[in-house]
């Protein structure tokens, strides 16, 4: 029976190898035609420190899979199917710096996906379903440098982003999601954000502390909304270092445009030019006459 047993785990075993098409070249390891079993982490004889799955039709993520790759430095599992990720999709991988799960079917982040990723510094998500990330998922992720979010189905900015731990966060992607308003104190905890990109939303109003908290903000994107109003005065209070904010594409009267850019440029903060072929702009951004 033992016999038997052993027999049929080592054929298993090389069942599986056998179906792994993972090459290394000069810096990187190539898989395709990939999947992953629960149970079973993904073995790679002399494998690189940059993995790439490509064409692949990987669904989910079980726990541990990577967890015999531990010198990996960066994941690339980019527009594949990947639907579900789960506590410990990524233990092991206490090295990793980057990683891009772009392009894939994902609607929820849970909590402690990335629980062994403490150096990570780039996180790509960018262009799933996300609707929502759990209140904890980020709370490892102390050396997270841009973060991606860009292209989801995101109705209001995660509490998960309003965290301690995301100091070091530079650059925040929320473009094309679908958030309305932005909450005040939304980001007040992002104390080393240097870009923030609102830009294709459906964002109509903005609270006076929506953006407490960005003090090293530089840049700041809220083009392709639906705003008629703001004010820079709230708006600016607190952001001592904006340089930069793009509005083009939105609701805006003219009177209240050529108002709201000329109280940003007394600030020192530039409007950036619109590109609009409207009949009525100001600064190039498309405007309404009332
Ligand atoms: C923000 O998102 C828009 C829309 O996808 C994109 O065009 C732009 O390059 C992004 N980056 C910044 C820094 O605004
Ligand atoms: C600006 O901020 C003040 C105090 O925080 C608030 O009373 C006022 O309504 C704000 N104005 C706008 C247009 O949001
Ligand atoms: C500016 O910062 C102060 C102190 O942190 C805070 O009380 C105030 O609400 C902020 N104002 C705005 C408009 O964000």
């Amino acid at each position: 029976m033992r016999f038997i047993a052993e027999s049929v785990s080592i054929i298993l075993i090389f069942l599986h190898n056998s179906l792994q098409d993972c090459r290394s070249s000069a810096g990187f390891t190539t898989c395709s035609n990939e999947y992953l079993r629960r149970n079973s982490p993904i073995r790679i004889n002399d494998y690189k420190n940059i993995l790439e799955f490509k064409k692949t039709s990987l669904e989910e993520i079980p726990t541990g899979s990577f967890k015999l790759l531990p010198e990996l430095t960066m994941l690339f599992i980019s527009n594949s199917d990947v639907k579900y990720l789960e506590e410990g999709s990524f233990d092991g991988l206490y090295n990793l710096r980057k990683l891009s799960l772009y392009g894939n079917k994902l609607s929820i982040i849970t909590n402690g996906v990335f629980r062994h990723c403490r150096k990570l510094e780039t996180l790509d998500l960018g262009m799933n379903k996300i609707e929502e990330i759990q209140a904890d998922s980020f709370n490892d992720l102390a050396n997270l440098k841009d973060l991606n979010l860009g292209f989801n189905n995101l109705r209001t900015v995660p509490s998960s982003l309003n965290i301690l731990s995301l100091r070091s966060l530079r650059i925040l992607h929320l473009n094309n999601n679908q958030l309305e308003t932005i909450q005040p104190n939304s980001f007040n905890n992002l104390n080393s954000l240097e870009i923030l990109n609102l830009s294709d939303n459906k964002i109509s109003s903005l609270s006076g502390n929506a953006f407490t908290g960005l003090i090293t903000l530089l840049e700041l994107n809220l083009g392709s909304n639906d705003l008629r109003s703001l004010d820079p005065q709230n708006l600016t209070q607190n952001l001592s270092r904006l340089k930069t904010i793009k509005l083009s594409i939105n609701s805006f009267d003219c009177d209240r445009l050529r108002n709201i850019i000329e109280m940003f440029e007394k600030k020192g903060v530039k409007v950036a030019k619109g590109h609009s072929k409207s009949k009525d702009t100001i600064n190039g951004i498309g405007c309404s006459k009332t």
